[in-house]
């Protein structure tokens, strides 16, 4: 799957993390439908060949396969040497892949079948709280989602910052969520602090998401004033966020945003979402695709900039 295409230096390339199903495959689908040359990834080969297979069925040759788990090092380090080899350069790069920091009471892929018929006339805040009574937050998942969401997502962007510089007009596109808004904070010092990105450093940002987690196993969430409801999820968007901002502060090149893609019927909602990936997708190719020159270091949400407070 990886030999299969060539591209000529003209041909932008991209790579999207999690590509195997939910936005991230409507996300490589609708990248290669612009012309611009897709390595979807995924940590498990099976699904992500299955999904290339999907795509190039559609008629989009324009797609290749690597494996990447965004918390392996090594898996990280293969893709980045792939990437090197084969195109020298990193055009788009989309950071889609992330857990939802909770454990589900159900199956998510059950759900799918079911949650339709309980969803039925429900507004967005019934759908969240549907979804909020079915899932339970733990340790390992809250740990697992700032790993995941924060740690793994960081980790990516440094593998590839040489790459995308290499790029006459890099950028990287964070799949954030109106979830790691700093209006979920309570605490408001906390919130301040994540907000100050002049001041912000990275070790500050690891502190804080240490403290996190101490206060969750201690039970201390409400009492130190952390989000409330999918706290993890929402401390690690709201973590990818501030480091965002703190990367394009430092530089101008490559362009780094972040993009809410609405509330989408995925696995990750047990498919309780409004919309659907092809639209969640649109909203992150939008930003991924936009003319050159444009903003570094903002949020998006509803196709407009809009803030991370
Ligand atoms: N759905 C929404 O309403 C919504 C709202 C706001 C933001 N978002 C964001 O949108 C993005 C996509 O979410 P989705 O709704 O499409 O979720 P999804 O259907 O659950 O897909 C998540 C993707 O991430 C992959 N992934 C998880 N852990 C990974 C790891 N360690 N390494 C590599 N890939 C990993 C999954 O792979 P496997 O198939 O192997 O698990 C899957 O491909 C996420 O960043 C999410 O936070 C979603």
């Amino acid at each position: 799957m990886e030999g299969a295409i060539s591209s000529s230096p003209s041909t932008r390339v991209a790579v999207v993390t999690g590509g195997n199903k939910g936005i991230g495959l409507e996300v490589c689908r609708q990248l290669a439908g612009n012309g611009v040359t897709v390595v979807l990834t995924a940590r498990d080969e099976t699904r992500g060949a299955a999904a290339v297979k999907k795509l190039r069925e559609l008629g989009l040759s324009n797609v290749i396969f690597h494996q990447l788990d965004i918390t392996d090092a090594s898996s990280i380090a293969r893709l980045a040497d792939f990437v090197k080899t084969r195109f020298g350069r990193l055009d788009i790069l989309v950071n889609n892949a992330a857990f939802g920091g909770v454990e589900y009471a159900r199956d998510p892929a059950y759900a799918s079948v079911t949650s339709d018929e309980e969803l039925r006339g429900m507004d967005r805040d019934q759908r969240l709280e549907w979804l909020w009574r079915n899932s339970r937050e733990t340790y390992d998942a809250a740990k697992k989602g700032l790993q995941t969401n924060y740690y793994g997502t960081k980790h990516v962007i440094e593998a590839f910052l040489p790459l995308l510089h290499a790029s006459s007009d890099g950028r990287i596109v964070n799949v954030s969520s109106d979830f790691g808004l700093l209006r979920f904070f309570r605490n408001e010092e906390l919130k301040q602090e994540l907000n100050d990105v002049g001041n912000l450093t990275e070790e500050r940002l690891d502190e804080l998401l240490d403290m996190f987690l101490n206060d969750f196993e201690a039970g201390k969430v409400d009492a130190r004033g952390w989000p409330a409801a999918f706290t993890a999820y929402k401390v690690a968007k709201a973590a990818m966020n501030a480091y965002s901002r703190i990367l394009a502060a430092r530089q101008p090149a490559p362009r780094v945003n972040c993009v809410h893609p609405g509330y989408i019927k995925t696995d990750m909602t047990a498919h309780s979402g409004l919309l659907t990936p092809e639209e969640g997708g649109r909203r992150v190719v939008e930003v991924a695709l936009l003319p050159e020159g444009g903003v570094t270091g903002a949020f998006f949400e509803d196709g407009e900039e809009a803030s991370f407070v």
